[in-house]
């Protein structure tokens, strides 16, 4: 395999960290508080406390890179130092570290003064991210600005399934662009207090796919809706015309959100695009704004579904790249996130399956000359997977929820020997 040079795992705060009584509250608190969530994080993975043995668990993975994000209701309430001690770790065991600065962990203050919909958050935000990199930028070098801004927008702002559990179109498209902005002002703070860092966005992204020929124009609605709206003004195209005209059309959207300069800043070059990956659809007329109204290809497609319900569908990865990569240009491309949910263990065959083949796909989008140039899996250890709490496991690590016992799985010691023979 032609593997990208970096190799990684990821995770994010909410669902591993725990230590809730350290920190104020974020918008997921108050979901799981109001019992929207299938198991609170309080505890989560408790690794607040075990990060030492986290760290172990990743050495002796041999990952080249360990994605994680700051929490930034914690560092609200003068918790940087948590993560000072976990760079410090990290380094020590020669591991690089990817700090994400926003993983959908808004503080509910922010929230209670409006949230994501509101300009003054995009401040607030620039504030928390100049004292984290001043408090990290010497040690860390690799940024992650917004994870997937479709999704804390959609999900938590229009379709109110995800926190805040908002439901209003012109707010989660408000929400989107402060996001979006917050992104462009974290690049500027970041290049101007760390020169030597390399930043960049992770992007979810939902190659698809229309169920006929006559649902072409759906299927162009929910690329526009789902992918575009997000990589369009990334990569200097603003908002799609298409989308602008459709959402104004339906009362959702009229710009006046978007002020002068915004387009400039949202669109400044990154060092590099990171590409969050699980599955492809197909999309049917009618279903044009949801991912379950799409038709499933079949009871039994090539691979199955994961647990998630997701299809897995390698293929569509290398074709997502190679889109991103002729439509956008970007210099480097990360997978920032790919991964499968099965809940089998020790032995998740499954999941060591999914993971060769994704890498697979890597590798040919790399033979084609794309500059993809990382890859973590998603995730290090079965965690809180949001409203599922922990039903759903992603992790190379079994975690046992009561005892906190961590088991590694067959795929951790297949990444392992993988990882070792990039290394011989
Ligand atoms: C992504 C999220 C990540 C995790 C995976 C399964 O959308 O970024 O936190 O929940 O899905």
């Amino acid at each position: 395999m032609n593997l990208p040079p970096v190799l990684g795992a990821a995770t994010s705060a909410y669902q591993i960290e725990g230590g809730r009584a350290e920190r104020t509250d974020s918008i997921w608190d108050m979901f799981s508080d109001q019992g929207r969530l299938a198991n609170s994080g309080d505890v989560a993975c408790d690794h607040f406390r075990r990060f030492g043995e986290d760290i172990a668990l990743m050495a002796d993975l041999g990952l080249d890179a360990y994605r994680f994000s700051i929490s930034w209701p914690r560092v609200r309430s003068g918790g940087l130092e948590f993560y000072q001690r976990l760079v410090d770790g990290l380094l020590e065991k020669g591991i690089t570290p990817y700090a994400t600065l926003y993983h959908w962990d808004l503080p509910q203050e922010v929230e209670d003064a409006g949230g994501w919909p509101e300009r003054e958050t995009v401040d607030d935000f620039e504030r928390y991210v100049t004292t984290v990199v001043d408090g990290l930028g010497e040690r860390v070098e690799n940024w992650i600005t917004i994870n997937e801004p479709w999704v804390a927008a959609t999900l938590g702002y229009i379709e109110g399934v995800f926190a805040p559990g908002r439901s209003d179109w012109r707010d989660g498209l408000a929400a989107a662009h402060h996001m979006l902005l917050a992104h462009g002002r974290a690049v500027a703070v970041i290049r101007e207090r760390s020169p030597r860092a390399r930043v960049g966005i992770a992007l979810d992204c939902r190659p698809s796919d229309p169920a006929s020929p006559a649902d072409a124009d759906a299927n162009r609605h929910f690329d526009g809706f789902r992918n575009r709206w997000y990589f369009d003004p990334v990569f200097g195209k603003g908002y799609p015309d298409d989308m602008e005209l459709s959402y104004a059309k339906r009362g959702r959207w009229d710009g006046s959100v978007v002020q002068s300069g915004d387009l400039d800043a949202i669109s400044t070059p990154l060092d590099f695009l990171g590409v969050n990956y699980y599955t492809s659809i197909k999309v049917q007329a009618g279903a044009e704004e949801s991912e379950k109204g799409s038709v499933p290809p079949g009871p039994n497609p090539p691979r199955g579904f994961t647990e998630m319900g997701w299809e897995n569908t390698p293929a569509a990865l290398t074709a997502f790249l190679e889109r991103v990569a002729r439509d956008y240009g970007p210099p480097s491309i990360v997978v920032t996130e790919n991964g499968a949910s099965y809940s089998e263990w020790p032995d998740d065959q499954r999941r060591i399956d999914y993971l060769r083949d994704h890498l697979g796909a890597v590798s040919e989008a790399r033979d084609a000359g794309l500059p993809v140039d990382g890859y973590f899996v998603w995730s290090l250890l079965d965690n809180l997977e949001w409203t599922s709490g922990f039903s759903q496991r992603f992790g190379l690590v079994h975690v046992d929820h009561s005892t906190q016992v961590r088991t590694p799985k067959a795929s951790y010691n297949w990444y392992r020997d993988l990882i070792a023979s990039t290394r011989r």
